[in-house]
């Protein structure tokens, strides 16, 4: 049998445990033996809940465990979940994580511990939430040079941009909804500043082009200078607007960037509202390739969270690795890309890039 712990017990946690019960005897049947959950690392008591024997505080039990072998880090942030990851590998478990924020600030390192240690780290739904991206990037697509990968990356802000657009919401409105839907971070200046999509963006970066990026060096723009006004004049002029993560191969490193563009209504890119993300991928023999599916929620990060587990159970033996580059990704300057640009001049002017496919 094999034993897994869940650190957090959030809106992803949760869902990773729920969807994990649900699937319990096709996962066994995938791996060829029981996966069990032992251990929820909580702050606090859930009574009433379904697996609330299961909960502890204390991590170092299920650190000192040796029957735990998949660790699944669902904090968030980078302060105890980075001190407990790097624990769970040092003492030789798997990890998988949906931490964004942890895997673009930590994630080399995180991958070179687990590398010595012979386990594996995964974190599939750290992008695109229960869009597979990262495995078809690196494994279907290995065959590829890969020349750009870009998309809408973030849920919440697509979510308020359709709100707005569409059904003319405030900007309030719609992000207290988008809440309350369980899509946003913790504090949801991540999501609409754009943070969350440049930490995406520079993994899909690091992924795509095998070095690893300064996260804080890429230019990002979120969606709060945005009105209603720009959106009814870039619809007047056949235009939505959608928050792009953006990384193109240069000469000698890559440009990446997140900031509001103009995408035509007649790209694909348009029609992707709401919280589903889209992420494409340009290779050098297959094309482009479009994922899209939903970018945020509880059961869409939990299925990816889960598929993982199931991953890091199937290759307890011969580790799998989704490798992050070395340090020393070279980020090229935007004005390296020329593009066209809607400006609205007034006393709080608006700029937006035209995203021309
Ligand atoms: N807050 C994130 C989003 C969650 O809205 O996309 C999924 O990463």
């Amino acid at each position: 049998m094999i034993k897994y712990a869940i650190l957090g017990y959030g809106v992803v946690g949760s869902g990773v445990a729920e969807v994990m019960a649900e699937q319990r005897e096709k996962i066994a049947a995938l791996v060829g033996d029981e996966v069990e959950l032992k251990y929820i690392l909580v702050r606090h008591d859930y009574p009433g809940d379904p697996f609330a024997d299961k909960m502890v505080t204390d991590f170092a039990l299920i650190e000192q465990d040796p029957e735990i072998s998949v660790v699944a880090e669902v904090i968030g942030g980078a302060n105890a979940a980075y001190d407990y990851s790097k624990r769970a590998l040092l003492a030789g478990k798997s990890l998988v994580s949906s931490n964004k924020e942890l895997v673009a600030l930590h994630g080399a390192e995180l991958c070179t511990i687990a590398r010595e240690k012979g386990v594996n780290y995964l974190f599939e739904g750290s992008v695109g939430g229960g869009i597979p991206i990262l495995r078809p990037l690196t494994q279907c697509l290995a065959a590829n040079r890969i020349d750009e990968v870009f998309g809408i990356l973030n849920g919440t802000t697509n979510y308020i941009l359709t709100a707005m657009d569409t059904q003319g919401q405030s900007f309030a409105d719609a992000l207290k909804k988008a809440q309350e839907l369980g899509y946003a971070e913790a504090d949801p200046t991540a999501d609409v500043e754009g943070h969350d999509a440049c930490r995406k963006t520079a993994i899909l970066a690091d992924l795509a082009f095998g070095r690893n990026m300064d996260v804080n060096a890429i230019p990002t723009q979120g969606i709060t200078t945005l009105d209603a006004a720009d959106l009814e004049l870039a619809r007047a002029l056949g235009y939505t607007v959608k928050l792009l993560g953006r990384a193109i191969r240069t000469e000698d490193g890559c440009c990446a960037f997140v900031e509001p563009h103009l995408i035509p209504l007649s790209h694909l890119l348009a029609s992707v509202s709401g919280v589903m993300n889209a992420c494409v991928v340009r290779g050098s023999a297959v094309g482009e390739v479009m994922f899209y599916g939903p970018g945020a929620g509880k059961r869409p990060t939990a299925s990816a969270v889960a598929a993982d587990i199931v991953q890091a159970a199937q290759h307890i033996e011969h580790r799998r690795d989704t490798a992050l580059g070395a340090p020393g990704g070279v980020l090229a300057p935007e004005a390296a890309l020329v593009s066209r640009w809607y400006i609205r001049a007034e006393d709080d002017p608006t700029r937006l890039k035209e995203f021309t496919p």
